[in-house]
């Protein structure tokens, strides 16, 4: 979707792959093609969200913000007619479970929705009067140029949106490039997006990221790089634009989410949240539970019974009844998983629960591993994946030493009873984390809450009533008593 028009393709194109098979020897799925832009058809792009916002003096920004809201609330209507061929595609396309793809998109419907009531009561905030030292000021915000969006595959709709929905009804104007994976997802919603903005406000862009983004970036028109996904991409498109130092960003990055478990957690609980933080979406989630700090009075019990009960956990296809896990969507991601195994394994870790590593193809069952140890590669690397490390601990400040020194710092989850202990750790947590989970795992949602990282997990924050904020700038009109 180029400057208002869905362009005629005629160049090259890449065919696009299921990791989901129904052949004997686990052949792809062939789902679709998508067109390969060049660096050409990139610039037209930026070309045209650069003229949209006028360096602030286009239609896009200084519309009213009654029409604004009528632009998003008519592409809502229009995209929820496509619920099923979006849930169907997220399903083939990246392995999501058929209610986690069907909640991704509710999710996504809902999120815009309340970005737009946020949106009409900051706007009825800005009619409010202050008043200081003589000085009258109505305080407001105001976009802040072009945004380049990109989108990771485990939520190819949703947190592509939670990027592009909150820029665009600021009045920035945007390109954005689909994820990987999740890319043919996109499609059924370009006309909604096409008969919803003016032409220019949004441009979608196929292609490979380093022949479309890089340019886009080498550029130096975009003012905002809006990424959830990698750190090395958020760095290698920082690094090529060419005002690096102005440019403003809102990064979703990586995390390893630790949790705590103390000696007299409720262990029942521990052991079923923990369950849903670490295989919910294969652990393809970046507030996954990614290391269980275990507490060696405990340790024994806990590994038998959450053991069991991951072995217990239904594996499939996506659509199949009470199916848990699913193959995964990279093909290359079965040897990477492999070799942080044989890491754990050289380095003193054993598979605890039987089926644990077991893999056909993509399908990759969840492997418990203990004892692990921080300075495992996959304690250390943000992994993405099935394997589910077990660290013993006998004093709380191992954990939170680990915590204190490693480079993420998104989340936590605390499992324990003892309000006493539970209070000064909590104190210390949250300095360590943006966001401490008592007695249940990690999670982004509700959406209406901060979602933010320290150090390389995040830079800004996101969430209904954050994003806002984060895609925009506080301006305000003064006048005085005289
Ligand atoms: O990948 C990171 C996502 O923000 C996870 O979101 O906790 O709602 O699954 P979630």
């Amino acid at each position: 979707l180029l400057n208002g028009e869905l362009v005629k393709w005629t160049g090259a194109t890449s065919d696009i792959y299921s990791t989901i098979s129904s052949t004997e020897d686990y052949k792809p799925t062939h789902l679709g093609s998508i067109p390969v832009l060049t660096q050409k058809e990139a610039l037209m792009a930026l070309d045209a969200a650069s003229e949209a916002f006028g360096k602030g003096k286009g239609l896009w920004p200084t519309m009213k913000v009654a029409d604004r809201i009528n632009c998003m609330e008519n592409f809502v209507k229009q995209m929820k007619t496509k619920r099923e061929e979006v849930v169907k595609l997220l399903m083939w396309e990246i392995g999501k479970n058929l209610i986690d793809s069907e909640k991704e998109f509710d999710r996504t419907v809902e999120y815009i929705y309340n970005t737009i009531e946020d949106y009409k009561q900051m706007d009825r905030d800005s009619a409010k009067f202050h008043k200081h030292d003589g000085v009258h000021a109505h305080i407001r915000r105001g976009p802040l140029g072009v945004v380049l969006c990109l989108g990771p595959y485990n939520y190819p709709l949703n947190e592509t949106f939670a990027l592009l929905i909150p820029a665009l009804i600021m009045g920035n104007t945007a390109i954005f490039k689909p994820a990987k994976y999740g890319v043919l997802l996109i499609s059924p919603l370009l006309e909604a997006f096409q008969n919803s903005f003016p032409k220019g406000v949004v441009n979608i862009l196929y292609g490979r990221g380093r022949t479309v983004a890089t340019p886009i970036m080498k550029d130096g028109r975009v003012d905002v790089l809006a990424l959830i996904g990698h750190s090395r991409s958020a760095n290698a498109l920082q690094d090529v634009h060419p005002k690096s130092n102005r440019l403003r960003m809102v990064l979703g990055l990586e995390a390893n989410n630790p949790a705590i478990i103390l000696p007299d957690a409720d262990l029942e609980l521990a052991i079923n949240e923990c369950i849903t933080g670490t295989t919910s979406f294969n652990g393809q989630r970046c507030t996954a539970l990614k290391v269980l700090y275990v507490h060696k009075d405990i340790a024994d019990e806990f590994n038998s019974r959450f053991s069991e009960k991951i072995d217990a956990l239904k594996f499939g296809n996506p659509w199949d009844a009470g199916v848990k896990l699913t193959p995964l969507p990279e093909p290359d991601k079965p040897a990477y998983i492999k070799e942080l195994i044989d890491d754990a394994i050289e380095n003193g870790a054993q598979i605890i629960n039987k089926k644990g590593g077991q893999t056909t193809y993509n399908y990759i069952f969840p492997a418990i591993m203990y004892p692990a140890k921080n300075d495992m590669r996959v304690c250390e690397e943000e992994q993405f994946g099935p394997i589910i490390p077990i660290i013993p601990f006998t004093d709380i400040n191992e954990p939170l030493d680990d915590m204190a020194s490693s480079n993420y710092g998104q989340q936590v989850s605390l499992f324990g009873k003892d309000t006493k202990t539970l209070a000064p750790l909590i104190d210390t947590l949250v300095n360590l984390v943006c966001r401490v989970n008592l007695n249940s795992s990690c999670q982004r949602g509700p959406d209406v809450y901060p979602f933010t990282g320290r150090k390389d997990s995040a830079v800004a924050t996101l969430s209904v009533h954050d994003a806002l904020r984060s895609f925009s700038i506080r301006t305000f009109v003064a006048s005085k008593d005289n």
